[in-house]
């Protein structure tokens, strides 16, 4: 529809009444975009396509930092595309509004490919609301998707999805990056369950192990599409995010391939994050800034970046943010503390505070860091992955008495039903596909935690070894032995104020080889909201720090 209207400059007033009342007709007034055709001439928009031209692929989708009103579709090309743009619409009237994409790339530090990305940020959706798009530059078939909008506060529950740790579904280059047919088998066990959105707790797909990274990355998105085209795979940064070479930190594929909500950040723009989804503030953090292991180091990259010596790459980069993002950590919990319409603060995040496995073991850095704030502001969940099991802590608050080790407190012994005004609930969600799951054999007999204190020298060129230790582990409520593989379901039930609002969550497990993905586990978290004012999140909190 834009399209056949190509104005040489800016429309008038008239003009753009009248393009909105072709909107209207379509069903899309409430629609804007920062990114309109509109300065497109017509000739440009009438010119021969290109023949042959590369066309979209590995799209997904993101909401912005408000679910209900905004979205991004990303996509890559193998090539630069000529006007790549998006068409809108709903699935009762086709599409109606196009939306120019920015383009977005990198170099491959290994290989020196560069990376064609592409960004179409859409703005004023309707709440609750099911649009269908497609994707297309010159040239190219378009290539489609649809999604559906965020609900607004506490109108009506939904489902959302949480794993990590995925790889992908079958060996690329030398084979050298984890896979397994379950990174592929549990896209569309995700699919079927239909979520709003689904939180990737990090470790995508581990292209910094990979001799041909670019591949690893095309691999990972071809294989998620089937989910992420039609709902929104929103990620952290895990260690293996970290591809040394590209950019300060390693995360510049990362950042480029992403479009996710604003960060107020010059440097390190999607590396944290945060949204709201109906009564949920979702906040995404990056572990590495304050994680004591050396998560990011890769031998491959190391002997094959050209110059990584001379160029001062390092993979260790610890504290990297300078307490940037905790500044934006304590900011966003403080306001979402305060905010009348969150009922749940919900943390993704990659590498955990609190593991009973002899995999990496849970990081100290974290409970120095993260955990204090969390108590303080009363986050509600936190989804992790690193260990490649599944694995759920009772709430926590405060640390044992007289704990060096910071461990956490529980706060009550029930496993299937839990208060989260009282504590935390950590998850480890860890199992998306990676070829080496946690071994049964790693899990502490009878049932200790297992903490990462300090590192063991090293630099650039060596990994730092990781120092353990052991504690008692009266937080843990709740361990997967049988199926290493699978992810998490949490179904969001709001209530009005004066009610009790609950999630509850079921964990599906399969055996490596196994499309099977079988209900394993299941508890609700609830939590009674006051009747006027920010609720009280820390209602009966027993901080024993
Ligand atoms: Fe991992
Ligand atoms: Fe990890």
């Amino acid at each position: 529809m834009e399209d056949s209207q190509g104005a040489g400059q800016d429309k008038g007033a008239g003009q753009e009444l009248s393009r909105r009342r072709a909107l209207t007709a379509a069903g899309l007034v409430a629609v804007a975009v920062p990114l309109a055709t509109r300065r497109q001439a017509p000739a440009l928009v009438r010119r021969a396509e290109i023949a042959g031209a590369p066309g979209p692929e590995q799209v997904h989708v993101q909401f912005g930092a408000d679910a209900a009103s905004q979205v991004a579709v990303s996509w890559a090309a193998p090539a630069a595309v000529s006007r790549p743009r998006l068409r809108l619409g709903r699935a009762s009237s086709g599409h109606g509004l196009e939306v120019r994409a920015e383009e977005r790339t990198y170099t491959e530090a290994l290989t020196g490919e560069t990376v064609f990305t592409y960004h179409a940020r859409l703005d004023r959706l309707h709440p609750d609301t099911h649009y269908v798009y497609e994707v297309l530059n010159d040239g190219a078939a378009p290539v489609s998707g649809t999604f559906r909008t965020g609900p607004r506060g506490r109108s009506r529950g939904f489902r959302f999805t949480s794993f990590g740790d995925q790889a992908i579904p079958a060996p690329v280059g030398l084979g050298l990056g984890p896979w397994t047919a379950n990174a592929g088998f549990i896209v569309p066990a995700v699919e079927r369950l239909d979520p709003l959105f689904h939180l990737f707790n990090g470790d995508l797909c581990y292209a910094n192990l990979s001799d041909v990274p670019v591949e690893t990355w095309t691999s990972f998105f071809e294989n998620n599409t089937r989910s992420a085209a039609n709902r929104p795979w929103m990620p952290c940064a895990g260690n293996h995010e970290n591809e040394v070479g590209n950019g300060p930190q390693g995360y510049l594929s990362y950042q480029t391939r992403f479009e996710l909500p604003d960060n107020s950040s010059a440097e390190f723009g999607g590396n944290w994050y945060a949204f709201t989804v109906g009564p949920i503030r979702v906040i995404s953090l990056n572990n590495d800034d304050i994680c004591l292991q050396d998560g990011g180091f890769s031998g491959f990259r190391r002997d094959n970046v050209p110059n990584y010596a001379s160029n001062g790459d390092n993979p260790y980069i610890n504290g990297y943010s300078s307490g940037e993002q905790r500044q934006f950590l304590e900011r966003e919990l403080d306001r979402a503390r305060r905010a009348d319409e969150i009922d749940w603060i919900i943390v993704c995040m990659h590498q955990v505070s609190m593991s009973s496995a002899h995999f990496n073991g849970a990081d100290l850095g974290i409970r120095q860091n993260w955990l204090p704030l969390f108590d303080q502001y009363g986050v509600d969940l936190v989804v992790a992955g690193h260990e490649h099991h599944f694995e759920r802590t009772f709430p926590v608050r405060g640390t044992l008495p007289g704990s060096t080790l910071l461990t956490p407190a529980p706060q009550g012994t029930n496993r299937h039903e839990m208060d989260t005004s009282t504590g935390t609930v950590h998850m480890i969600i860890g199992g998306g596909g990676h070829s080496t799951p946690t071994p049964v054999t790693d899990f502490d007999k009878p049932h200790d935690g297992v903490l990462i204190t300090s590192v063991g020298p090293g630099s650039p060129q060596t990994q730092r070894p990781s120092i353990t230790t052991t504690e008692p582990a009266p937080w843990s409520a709740y361990r997967d032995l049988k199926t290493p593989y699978g992810f998490a379901s949490f179904d969001v039930a709001p209530a009005e104020p004066g009610g009790t609002t609950s999630i509850t969550v079921t964990h599906y497990g399969a055996e490596l080889g196994s499309p099977l993905y079988t209900r394993r586990d299941q508890f609700v978290m609830r939590k009674s909201l006051g009747r006027q004012g920010p609720h009280d999140r820390l209602a009966g909190s027993a901080v024993t720090r």
